[in-house]
């Protein structure tokens, strides 16, 4: 089986054929294959069974043609293990039915072993790479991230309980961020163990913090989940949105490639960071719904930004939204390829 590396390439900042695609939330309700699945399955039933979550990783790879293929599981399933319990509510996304707000919370979490708690993640991951020719992404969430949900009891817009156990209790808020980042850091050297070839940081909702926050509350944290896995010698990508103010600050915390998402343009990103790192992004996922000829206008701009230096991989700012048109992102994955291989020849 031929492998295509050009993803790994990327994140190395090496020489690549054509830039690598691939898209956070591939996987998932804009593919008619995976609605039929979820008609028989619930979202923790395929994550416990480790066949159905090798297919449901697999169906965008068929789908699509990207150049790197993420672990169908969740940002939360070390809740579970922990005893914070997790819930997918229809239509409301996560519950999580135990939050932790005081110490008397923190110390009731219990202690995950991941390669026996998670263990259904790793077999995953072993049956995945059995069939992938191209490369496989572990993932988690980043410490802030994971709390946030694990304070909040779910999903939440101003992060208010998060912030009050962060400024009211700092020491209730670092002895969570010291448990949650033993773990995640374990759970993700689990995985490359298993045979996960990079791994991703999501600190999706990061961008709620000031840079002085973050560096005080959650730096250190993040920074102790990324040196473990870097420590294993895969690439690393450090991701979260609503960061143009953190990017300095998210660089020092670590990882070989940063995640950008739409709001700022790429290379001014780029700049920011400065060129020893890879970027990706950072096309907005609204932008799927737009008819072909903006799409395209789009996607140049992105790649015209990223000017064929090493160390770009193409992706959306965030994750595909639901009723995103599949033929669409395919479209993008081609145009991507097209443009991108068209100036290595010229
Ligand atoms: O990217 C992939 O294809 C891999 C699978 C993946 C899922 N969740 C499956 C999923 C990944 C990488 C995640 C990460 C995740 N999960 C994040 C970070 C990335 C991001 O989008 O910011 C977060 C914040 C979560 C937590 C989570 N999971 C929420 C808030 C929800 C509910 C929102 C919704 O869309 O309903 C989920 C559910 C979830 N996880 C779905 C999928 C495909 C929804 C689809 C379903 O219920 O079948």
């Amino acid at each position: 089986m031929e492998m295509n590396d050009r993803f790994l390439r990327a994140c190395r900042r090496g020489p690549v054929d054509a830039t690598p695609v691939w898209f956070m939330r591939q996987a998932g309700r804009y593919m008619p294959e995976y609605r039929a699945i979820r008609e028989k399955y619930s979202l923790l039933e395929i994550c416990y069974h480790p066949e159905l979550a090798a297919e449901v990783t697999l169906q965008p790879v068929r789908a699509l043609g990207v150049d790197a293929a993420i672990l169908f599981a969740d940002i939360l399933l070390p809740a579970i293990p922990l005893g914070v319990g997790l819930e997918f509510a229809r239509g409301e996304g996560p519950v999580l039915q135990n939050p932790v707000r005081t110490m008397e919370d923190v110390k009731r979490l219990q202690p995950v072993h991941p390669e026996k708690d998670l263990g259904y993640v790793m077999e995953a991951i072993r049956i995945l790479r059995s069939e992938l020719s191209i490369p496989l992404i572990g993932f988690c969430g980043a410490p802030f991230t994971v709390a946030s949900y694990i304070v909040e009891g779910g999903s939440s817009r101003e992060f208010l309980k998060t912030k009050m156990v962060m400024y009211s209790t700092p020491e209730v808020w670092h002895a969570l961020m010291e448990t949650l980042s033993g773990v995640l850091a374990e759970y993700l050297v689990a995985q490359i163990r298993a045979g996960a070839q990079a791994v991703q940081v999501f600190d999706s909702w990061v961008g709620a913090l000031s840079p002085q926050d973050y560096e005080k509350f959650v730096l250190p944290y993040s920074q102790k989940v990324l040196q473990a896995a870097k420590a294993e010698n895969v690439p690393v990508i450090h991701f979260g949105t609503n960061t143009t103010t953190l990017l300095p600050l998210m660089k020092r915390a670590g990882g070989d490639v940063i995640g950008l998402d739409w709001r700022i343009p790429l290379d001014d990103g780029w700049s920011l960071l400065g060129s020893d790192v890879a970027v990706q992004g950072n096309l907005d996922p609204a932008i799927l719904f737009a008819p072909l000829p903006e799409i395209k206008v789009r996607v140049q701009d992105i790649l015209r930004r990223a000017a064929g230096r090493p160390g770009h991989i193409f992706n959306l700012g965030h994750g595909i939204l639901q009723h995103t048109p599949v033929e669409n992102v395919k479209a993008v994955v081609d145009m991507a390829h097209e443009f991108s291989a068209l100036r290595e020849k010229v």
